[in-house]
This record gives C-alpha cells, sequence and structure tokens, in this order.
C-alpha cells in the first residue's frame, strides 16, 4: 500500500535552516576541536548537509544506534547495530552529535552517558550495564553536544534537549525525508513529510 505524505517543509525551508544553524555552529565552535558525530543511519544527509555549510574545519565520525526498528512507535530498547566503537580518539574533541529527530530522547540520553564515559573495547553494553560500571580509565571528550534536525516538542518524560535544532515540532505524526524512514523508504526525499 502506498503511503500518504504531506509536505511540512519544503526542501528551500530545509537548506535555509540549515544554513542558518551552520553559522551558529561555526561561530559557537570557532576556537573548538570540532567533530561531527552522525547517528547512523537517519540523521547521514543532515549531518552531510550541516558539514558542508560550517565555516570551520570539523572531522565526521558515525555511531549506528535506534529505538525505533521498522514501526512508527519508539520501542523503548535502544539497538545498538554493529560497532559502537569510534576510530577517532575523542579525548579533549568537542562532540556535536547529529541527530535526524529527538522525541522521547532515550536515544540521545544513552549516547551522551556513554560519550562521558566512553571506553574504547567495551562494545553494545546495554544502558543498564554501561550506568552500573565502574568509570575508571575513561577517554571522555572535552563536550559533548546535540544538534538536531527535528526536535518533538510536548513529550511525556522527555530525557534530554538539544542544543541545536532546525525544526521544533509539536506533533506526533510521523516524519521522513532529509534521511529519516519508514521502513526505509524515503530517506531520498530533499523534503520533511508527515505520513497521514
Ligand atoms: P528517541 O530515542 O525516542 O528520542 O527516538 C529517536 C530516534 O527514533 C531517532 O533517532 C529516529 O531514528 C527515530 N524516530 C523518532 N521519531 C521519528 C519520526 O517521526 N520519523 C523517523 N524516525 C523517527
Ligand atoms: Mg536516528
Amino acid at each position: 500500500m502506498q503511503d500518504k505524505l504531506k509536505i511540512v517543509f519544503n526542501k528551500e525551508e530545509v537548506e535555509e535552516k540549515i544554513a542558518e544553524l551552520a553559522e551558529v555552529i561555526s561561530r559557537d565552535y570557532q576556537d573548538k576541536d570540532l567533530v561531527l558525530l552522525c547517528v547512523l543511519k537517519g540523521a547521514f544527509v543532515f549531518a552531510g548537509d550541516l558539514m558542508k555549510k560550517l565555516s570551520i574545519p570539523s572531522k565526521i565520525e558515525f555511531i549506528r544506534i535506534s529505538s525505533y526498528g521498522d514501526s512508527k512507535k519508539s520501542s523503548g530498547v535502544l539497538k545498538i547495530k554493529g560497532k559502537l566503537e569510534i576510530d577517532l580518539d575523542i579525548r579533549g574533541k568537542d562532540i556535536l552529535i547529529v541527530e535526524d529527530i529527538i522525541d522521547s530522547g532515550l536515544t540521545m540520553e544513552f549516547l551522551v552517558d556513554y560519550l562521558k564515559n566512553y571506553k574504547p573495547n567495551k562494545r553494545g553494553q546495554s544502558f543498564e550495564k554501561k550506568k552500573s560500571s565502574n568509570h575508571e580509565e575513561c577517554y571522555a571528550p572535552n563536550s559533548v553536544k546535540i544538534c538536531s534536525l527535528i526536535n518533538r516538542l510536548n513529550v511525556e518524560n522527555k530525557k534530554i534537549e538539544p542544543d541545536y535544532v532546525c525544526f521544533n515540532i509539536d506533533s506526533k505524526d510521523f516524519f521522513v525525508g532529509c534521511g529519516m524512514d519508514f521502513s526505509e523508504r524515503y530517506r531520498n526525499l530533499p523534503y520533511i513529510a508527515a505520513i497521514i
């Protein structure tokens, strides 16, 4: 069955917001050692678009983590696929997590905690295990902040808020496009649409 899509932000609006945000980030990070950490898969388009617009040097790393699977609702359980290992030495770096959309904030809460207490070679640890493990020998970055294409407003028990956002949206709609998918479809759309 074909999904019905409604455009929420068109291509020009998305490009304009990303350019504006890139300007702010370039200013805030001009004396820092910026590493964009792109959360796969959904943020790959946004991270690329954002990086192109930055006027300061930056590096990029990738991490794959999700809480949605193939449904339109968060499972409440984080899925960590493949390596949760970062190739770059993040000690002293200023990490800006680049995410497609923040909903409950569960994914970002986990990732910020994981990075602040980062230890190489500890793969696929669950949040609970991670919380209870001792934090000796950590490779903590200098700072960890969050940049998201979309921030869903008015979510009950929201765990964390992003530091930088393109679009704050007060809606329970499911969004696709600009890297965001529904069952792996629609990532290619150059605009943000809601499935109606
Ligand atoms: P959270 O952990 O509940 O904040 O969920 C965030 C993750 O769920 C994001 O990384 C997205 O991959 C996914 N997600 C949440 N809402 C949407 C949506 O409307 N469209 C596509 N993915 C979504
Ligand atoms: Mg995601």
